[in-house]
């Protein structure tokens, strides 16, 4: 299903609100089907929220070491993940580029981790401002998307999605416009097509994420190659979240 949207709180809540949250998800996911949700949460509570999780909610973590079982403080392996419940990771994200060394190269070993472990890839990857503004924000991506996913076998593409955030758009409240989205997004889906066929490329969820919020969502969700979002801060509230998530076309009440 190609429908999905995620949640990504990033570092933000103490472990009785995690708790609360997904309690407050709950009601909401026994009534409503045909969008995959998910979310990924910081990774002390990943244990409890993927046992507390209510039934039609994935969880997430926000990254995962490239790294196998050993002497490395501080990591955790995507083998961990796994046996804690949780679902995949998210990988790339902006923040991570760009202030905790995740190069192209750090990203393609995370990336490889997780699906060598059977785990989701949620693979995120958008242009600066300055790359938007100097005509090169379709190099900058298709570059990021070459040295994560587009080397991978097909075969492997199952557990992948894609993730497209502008950097501009992310906590600024400046979302790109839904004409803005799509035109990326139909780049990626002709470049997923390009390196893997028109069936595999039809399959992978591409999701845009940039201040994303239930007053937007509609608009940029009815895209032709927007299958859902990726959303920070208006996941944190469960109500705002399934106002997001309302805004969905593939949602079925
Ligand atoms: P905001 O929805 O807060 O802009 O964050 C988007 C994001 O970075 C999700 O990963």
């Amino acid at each position: 299903m190609r429908n999905l949207v995620a949640g990504n709180w990033k570092s933000n809540k103490l472990m009785g609100e995690a708790l609360e949250w997904m309690n407050g998800m709950g009601p909401w996911l026994a009534q409503n089907h045909g969008v995959r949700v998910m979310a990924a949460v910081p990774a002390p509570y990943l244990a409890v929220c993927a046992e507390k999780a209510p039934e039609g909610l994935e969880v997430l973590a926000q990254n995962v070491s490239a790294e196998g079982f050993g002497a490395h403080t501080g990591e955790f392996t995507a083998e961990m993940l796994k046996s804690c419940g949780v679902a995949g990771a998210l990988v790339g994200h902006s923040e991570r580029r760009a202030r905790f060394s995740d190069t192209d190269a750090a990203v393609a070993a995370k990336v490889d981790a997780l699906l060598d472990a059977g785990l989701v890839v949620v693979f995120c990857c958008g242009e600066t401002l300055q790359e938007r503004e100097s005509g090169r924000a379709e190099d900058v991506v298709l570059q990021q998307l070459q040295s994560g996913v587009l080397r991978l076998g097909a075969e492997r593409m199952d557990r992948v999605v894609v993730a497209y955030e502008p950097v501009w758009a992310i906590g600024t409240g400046k979302t790109a416009t839904s004409g803005q989205a799509q035109e990326m997004h139909a780049c990626i889906r002709k470049w997923l097509d390009e390196a893997f066929g028109a069936e595999v490329a039809q399959r992978v969820p591409l999701l845009y994420g940039g201040s994303c919020k239930a007053s937007n969502a509609a608009e940029l969700f009815s895209q032709t190659d927007i299958d859902g979002g990726l959303i920070g801060g208006a996941s944190l509230d469960p109500h705002d979240f399934q106002g997001v998530l309302e805004g969905h076309p593939g949602l079925n009440r």
